[in-house]
């Protein structure tokens, strides 16, 4: 056998065994046996580096790209299903489906699991995988080839149709396996975890990074054929020829969906999985059903948004009965006082719960919901989950209805509702509770930003004394940080204590040193006067230029400020007119907090950075970061931020209500990036 030909059937091979592992999880061999194929085709790609080919197995991770991703649009807009949120709702689609086509036999559905993941469009051409793009907003998608190519489920090459020009359309997931995995690391690891595997599949599709996407192990079903040309098409006639003969083409199909006649079926379909869908090593959150006959649904057509022949049976919330505890209280920043419940711990929608929220006071004398009740709590999703209501049957004899505490459960002031509101407030300043959650804000990353200074070890801070107001921030050391230890929880249930650390300690003490040269608004706002937000701090830092001038302003002067209305300006001259809080300022400066407008207002641009030789424009509002934060991330890694595009542009971050630039972008053909694909650039550098 030549080495050409040995190169041949290997990839033959190994694409055989990808799908059988990846597609339908029947693998033939040892994960050994599989890695020695592989590593035998490398060696001869290797030696033979004119025989390599980019649909080739070893080509599935290719290189990054440090400029984000590009704007495609798709070939045709990629449209969002309406939703049934009950038999009823389904009866009724039903319906309109039967009257839409004048039917009086029962209309035939293809039920298919609704996949809980990222959509995405693949393009075949000449049956190589040439492009694979996120939704997007349904026009316009972001180009995730790269990171689309390492998730092996997907063929580069469609061997049963190597002619084929094709667009698919499907669903990267993680699966639930995969997801667990990557967030125990990740926690061992003292890094954020993700809040479920959809978000695990989007983050990850968007990383600019394709071997760390390739090692996440992601996966995708198709389900939706769009654009075929080519010979060896047969012409199909309904959805269910279509699925099955994307499965032909090897491309991975979810296999449990199933022809149905008339709604009765469906519902079957819907109640069965309902109950089984927890076997599956993916979230499904409903099933989507289809008009089967493709000429049928040609008759039906589609609103600008949903088709008419479609829609999505989302699975009820799901519901379970536990004991409520104890209702206690929590107290945020503002002093606003809000109960929860504390559960005796159950399993709802796969993740334990022992807490939900309750709203507020009205809510739960409305409901009646007492403590030692048995109670209904629901989850749908990943929404928070909540108490639905008391099982009044089960109810103990002895119990008596809820009463807000008159004190704050954590400083013992007396707690007050104002007028005409719904929630109860502990006004006492120094309350630590609301030092807690005022600290939290103070470190926030939208106010002075210190990196670590997060909720756990500000609780702990405030729990042993160490800090009292924002200023003991900057007295804190090192040796204190280190010392400090908490108790842990791991994956496997273990507690530990878990010190804090020298390396940890010391970041944390660099990047409060940081902070102190940071923007005089950043102070402002980081002080949590109320009314003043990010935008409002900045106008005060503008008008005022510094601390002491803010402080000294009255409630006129403020008022003649442009932006700053008269409820603002009377808040932040109360806030100043507290002695506790012009100690708190005073004390501020002592500790060598910047008190003035800088001089030289942003970062130095970093030379040699990784944007370096790269011109921004930002169009729009962004989410999460204000204008400033944007550039400041862009000029931080070396790049330049400038007022219009031109050819030379390299990107244009493009945020909500964007306008003529990004067009102009478009026109231009300058790539365009969204919130997050910003984000992704700015963080993985
Ligand atoms: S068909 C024009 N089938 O659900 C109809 N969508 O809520 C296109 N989804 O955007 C969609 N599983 O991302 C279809 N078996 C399935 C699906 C599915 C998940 C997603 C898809 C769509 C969203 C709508």
């Amino acid at each position: 056998m030549t080495p050409a030909e040995r190169i041949a059937e290997l990839r033959r091979l190994i694409r055989h065994h990808e799908e059988r592992y990846y597609i339908l999880n029947e693998p033939e061999i040892a994960d050994a046996e599989f890695d020695a194929l592989m590593r035998e085709l490398v060696r001869l790609e290797a030696e033979h580096p004119d025989l390599v080919t980019a649909d080739s197995p070893t080509r599935r991770v290719g290189g990054r790209s440090a400029a984000g991703f590009a704007s495609v649009e798709h070939a045709e807009p990629m449209l969002s299903l309406d939703n049934a949120y009950s038999e009823e709702e389904l009866g009724a689609f039903d319906d309109r489906v039967r009257r839409g086509l004048g039917a009086d036999e029962p209309v035939v559905y293809v039920a298919e699991l609704k996949i809980d993941g990222v959509s995405i469009a693949l393009t075949y051409e000449d049956g190589l995988l040439v492009r694979g793009a996120t939704r997007g907003d349904g026009v316009r998608g972001e180009d995730v080839t790269a990171n689309i190519r390492t998730i092996r489920a997907i063929p580069l090459r469609l061997v049963d149709n190597p002619g084929a020009h094709l667009e698919v359309r499907g669903e990267v997931y993680f699966p639930r396996k995969a997801f667990q995995r990557i967030n125990a690391q990740r926690e061992e690891a003292g890094e954020p975890t993700f809040a479920n595997p959809r978000n695990a599949a989007a983050g990850t599709l968007r990383n600019l990074d394709p071997a760390l996407v390739a090692t996440r192990g992601l996966r995708a079903f198709v389900y939706q054929l769009v654009r075929t040309e080519g010979e060896e098409t047969p012409v199909v006639h309904s959805h269910a020829d279509t699925l099955d003969l994307l499965h032909r083409w090897k491309l991975p199909v979810e296999p449990h969906w199933r022809r149905c006649a008339g709604v009765d079926e469906l519902v079957a379909f819907c109640r069965e999985w309902d109950g089984r869908r927890r076997t599956l090593d993916f979230d499904t959150d409903g099933v989507v059903i289809k008009v089967d006959r493709l000429a049928d649904r040609r008759l039906l057509g589609a609103t600008s948004k949903c088709p008419r022949w479609a829609i999505a049976f989302k699975f009820p919330a799901e519901q379970k009965t536990t004991r409520l505890m104890a209702i206690e209280v929590d107290v945020g920043r503002t002093g606003a006082v809000t109960p929860f419940a504390v559960l005796e711990p159950v399993v709802v929608a796969g993740s334990t719960i022992s807490m939900a929220t309750l709203h507020n006071a009205d809510d739960i004398a409305r409901k009646d919901i007492r403590e030692g009740d048995w109670v209904v709590v629901e989850k749908a999703g990943d929404v928070i989950p909540r108490v639905v209501g008391p099982i009044a049957s089960r109810r103990p004899p002895d119990s008596v209805p809820w009463r807000m505490p008159a004190v704050c459960p954590r400083c013992g002031a007396a707690l007050h509702r104002p007028e005409g509101e719904v929630v109860w407030r502990c006004e006492n300043t120094s309350c630590p509770a609301k030092l807690r959650r005022g600290l939290e804000h103070f470190a926030s990353r939208s106010a002075m930003n210190i990196e670590g200074l997060g909720e756990a070890l500000v609780a702990q801070l405030v729990d042993r004394g160490l800090v009292r107001d924002y200023a003991d921030i900057y007295t804190l050391t090192e040796e204190t940080l280190a010392n400090l230890t908490s108790p842990s929880v791991r994956s496997d249930g273990r507690t530990i204590d878990r010190r804090f650390g020298e390396k940890n300690a010391a970041k944390v003490v660099a990047e409060i040193n940081r902070s102190r040269t940071n923007e005089l608004w950043r102070v402002i706002y980081g002080l949590g006067i109320r009314h003043v937000g990010e935008r409002a701090a900045r106008v005060l830092q503008d008008a005022f230029g510094s601390m002491a001038a803010l402080r000294a302003a009255s409630v006129d002067a403020l008022q003649e400020t442009p932006e700053i209305g008269p409820v603002l300006a009377e808040s932040v001259r109360n806030w100043f007119d507290e002695p506790r809080n012009q100690q708190l300022i005073e004390r501020l400066g002592v500790e060598g907090v910047r008190m003035d407008v800088l001089a030289e207002p942003r970062a130095a641009r970093r030379e040699g950075g990784p944007l370096t030789g790269r011109t921004y424009v930002l169009t729009g509002t962004l989410a999460s970061l204000t204008r400033a934060q944007a550039t400041e991330a862009i000029e931080r890694l070396g790049g330049t931020v400038t007022g219009s595009v031109s050819r030379k542009t390299s990107a244009v971050i493009v945020g909500a209500d964007a306008g003529t630039k990004a067009e102009k972008a478009r026109a231009l053909g300058v790539p365009t990036l969204d919130e997050a694909a910003f984000l992704a650039l700015v963080k993985v550098q």
